[in-house]
């Protein structure tokens, strides 16, 4: 089956709706005969499983809903709190508090905890820079650095309450930096190392951050990425609040040092101590912001908190990765998203395990890295994502051939719909036919994983993430909030409050409430953006985003940020962009743009356009496709009719209502323009 996928040139790919790109199974005959496939957990599996067979999944999640302040208070004994809270839940829709009362800090229940017994020796970062050297980090070296980091903050003017940036690439002090920031209380908002200056600028001011931390460089298939330059030219107009910038030393590449406001983070960590008591936060006490993509041009940034977040990290992680003390985990995200901070940083340290952290690119310097890596260090848990299966798929089975995979025990995926035959590959080639796949469905806004299996519990089907995971009240309604039958189409919804939800967009309250609550206001539940279905199994089939937000390669992206870029050039009149079916990232960007007039429609303008999506917003969202066209296909109310644009972007031929396009014309030019 997986024979299938062989890649096709990228603008083929475009015209032909592609296997991968389908997230309805249903689409296609064998994956038709796939979904039918269930896998039971092994006996082997189940038998040492935290959650060893679905009965207990189910009492558990069952009790879980019926009392869940209960449920909560219970598992909140397995986190350290310096004070405990009065109540677990105050739910006034759409605001909850969560543990008000209670006291604790972050960084010491995901260090210093594991400090106190024999832990203390065990590795709780083993890291691979792209390079090829490694370094493993215990427990105790941890919070040595992690306490002397804080105090450089400190030092350098951060407080309680204060935005951080971190613009880092992928190295242990990313997450140093994380837990050092938690420790005293300051408020870190992770940027992506992929992002441009603009993107590092627009995160600055909306955060009001004061500081950013970086490094020189990072390596990238080989190159570095000049990441201290980015921030230099985000900080050049002087329009942020950014008074300090302290840099790591990682590429060793040439940087400007700007006198009075840029530190050498090695020279810092020469004046300080590593004795700095953790802070004692309130409950709801802001942890960090994070910057996700919506559907209107400007980035949001989801605001967690202290208690309610790391609890719902800690608890998914140990449960769905089924834990164990002598796991080596490796979660392939960078820091930069929400799973990065979740599944990298939070959730495996909150429980004393092992995280493994790999700097660079999954084909540096071969398309066998993950493989060698995985044979090299003993990973037991692999999380990744279903974008890159599809790349290992593409590049060939001999990759993963060559080495040792025996390792293994687990496998995850997140981020999008797994297509059922990268799942079966993923499955077969990676897991031998062994390892469970718990495919993760949440969201930068839930915190933490909502719809999974639990692997020695939950029979799996290839390209569902299966059902909710405990206190989750996760539904598919109509648009009137009714609950669907089996097999109908609707809209994912999550009906009760969770720990680790989101508490609100960053300094747009207005936004939090339109964003996610709006739609079923009466009922107050939470609407996620993304349709689904669950099938006679009660299992939810995830089908993607109905909103426009776009899915490149499991990383979100507006179409309305994409199309803002666009008309930011001098050339550009107008720009509508829409998602095109594509192999290997799931989704392509496919632009449609009219040009100021006297602009010369051509080959070398798309290429300048291109380039300047990527520095506006950074190379995820250049666009696959760019047509020009003298005018876009809008209602006689002036929308762009984007359902026509799918259809042409995809090569499809355009098919349902098109009465109340005001001009005809329009589309049979658009049909004609091709995107060469
Ligand atoms: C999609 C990533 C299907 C979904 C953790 C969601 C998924 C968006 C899955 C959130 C999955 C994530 N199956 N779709 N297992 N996981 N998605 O905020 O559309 O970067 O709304 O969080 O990714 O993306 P985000």
């Amino acid at each position: 089956m997986a024979k299938k996928l062989t890649p096709k040139p990228a603008k083929k790919a475009a015209k032909k709706p592609a296997a991968a790109a389908a997230a309805k199974p249903s689409d296609h005959i064998e994956s038709h005969l796939v979904e039918k496939r269930v896998f039971k957990p092994s006996r082997a599996f189940a038998k040492q499983a935290h959650v060893p067979s679905l009965d207990a999944y189910r009492d558990e999640w069952k009790r879980s809903l019926r009392s869940p302040d209960k449920f909560w208070a219970g598992e909140a004994k397995g986190l350290l709190w310096r004070k405990k809270w009065k109540t677990v839940c105050e739910w006034k829709p759409p605001f909850a508090k969560w543990f008000s009362g209670g006291r604790l800090n972050v960084a010491e229940n995901c260090v210093d905890r594991h400090c106190a017994g024999p832990d203390k020796n065990k590795a709780a970062i083993i890291w691979e820079g792209e390079p090829g050297e490694t370094r493993t980090i215990t427990y105790s070296q941890l919070r040595r650095e992690v306490a002397k980091f804080a105090n450089v903050l400190k030092r350098n003017g951060a407080k309680k309450g204060d935005r951080v940036l971190i613009y880092m690439p992928l190295i242990p002090e990313a997450a140093i930096a994380m837990l050092a920031c938690a420790r005293i209380g300051a408020v870190h908002s992770v940027v992506f190392g992929g992002f441009s200056s603009e993107s590092i600028k627009d995160r600055a001011l909306d955060s009001g951050a004061t500081m950013i931390v970086t490094a020189d460089g990072g390596y990238r298939r080989g190159a570095i990425v000049p990441l201290k330059q980015n921030v230099d030219n985000a900080l050049k107009d002087g329009s942020t609040g950014v008074k300090r910038v302290i840099v790591f030393r990682r590429a060793h590449n040439e940087i400007h040092i700007e006198e009075g406001r840029d530190v050498w983070w090695h020279r810092e960590m020469d004046y300080v101590t590593p004795d700095c008591p953790p802070a004692e936060q309130e409950s709801e006490d802001p942890l960090f912001i994070l910057y996700t993509s919506g559907s209107t041009g400007k980035p949001k940034g989801i605001l967690h908190t202290t208690a309610g977040y790391l609890l719902g990290a800690q608890v998914t992680t140990r449960n769905v990765f089924d834990l164990r003390p002598d796991d080596v985990y490796w979660c392939t995200a960078d820091v930069g998203w929400i799973t990065g901070h979740t599944y990298l940083v939070y959730g495996p340290l909150a429980n004393g395990a092992t995280v493994l952290m790999y700097e660079g690119a999954p084909n540096w310097p071969e398309p066998d890295r993950f493989w060698r890596i995985i044979a090299q260090h003993g990973v037991t848990i692999l999380y990744t994502a279903p974008t890159a299966i599809r790349a290992f798929i593409k590049w060939g089975n001999e990759w993963p051939a060559k080495h040792d995979l025996s390792s293994l025990r687990l496998l995850g995926t997140v981020g999008e719909p797994i297509n059922p035959e990268a799942w079966m590959w993923y499955h077969q080639v990676i897991g031998g036919g062994r390892c469970p796949i718990v495919d993760t469905w949440w969201q930068t806004e839930t915190g933490a994983i909502m719809i999974t299996p639990l692997p020695g519990a939950t029979p799996t089907k290839p390209g569902t993430a299966t059902l909710p995971f405990y206190g989750v009240d996760a539904a598919i309604v109509d648009d009137a909030g009714r609950e669907l039958g089996a097999n109908e189409g609707g809209k994912l919804v999550v009906r009760k409050p969770w720990p680790s939800m989101l508490r609100g967009v960053w300094g747009d309250p207005k936004r939090y409430k339109e964003q996610y609550w709006t739609e079923y206001s009466k009922q107050g539940f939470y609407f996620t953006g993304d349709g689904a279905r669950r099938d006679e199994d009660g299992y939810f089939w995830i089908t993607g985003r109905i909103d426009d937000v776009l899915n490149v390669a499991g990383h979100r992206l507006g179409t309305a940020e994409v199309e803002s870029a666009l008309v930011s050039h001098e050339a550009v009149a107008e720009a509508a962009v829409v998602g095109c079916p594509d192999e290997i990232k799931g989704q392509g960007v496919a632009a449609f743009v009219t040009l100021k007039g006297g602009m010369k429609a051509d080959k070398d303008l798309k290429e300048k356009l291109r380039r300047h999506v990527s520095e506006m917003i950074g190379p995820i969202a250049k666009p696959d496709q760019i047509r020009f066209t003298d005018a876009l296909p809008k209602t006689r109310s002036g929308k762009i009719m984007r359902r026509l644009l799918k259809q042409i972007a995809a090569g499809q031929t355009v098919s349902g209502d098109t009465t109340t396009l005001e001009d005809l014309n329009v589309l049979a030019r658009l049909q004609a323009a091709d995107d060469e």
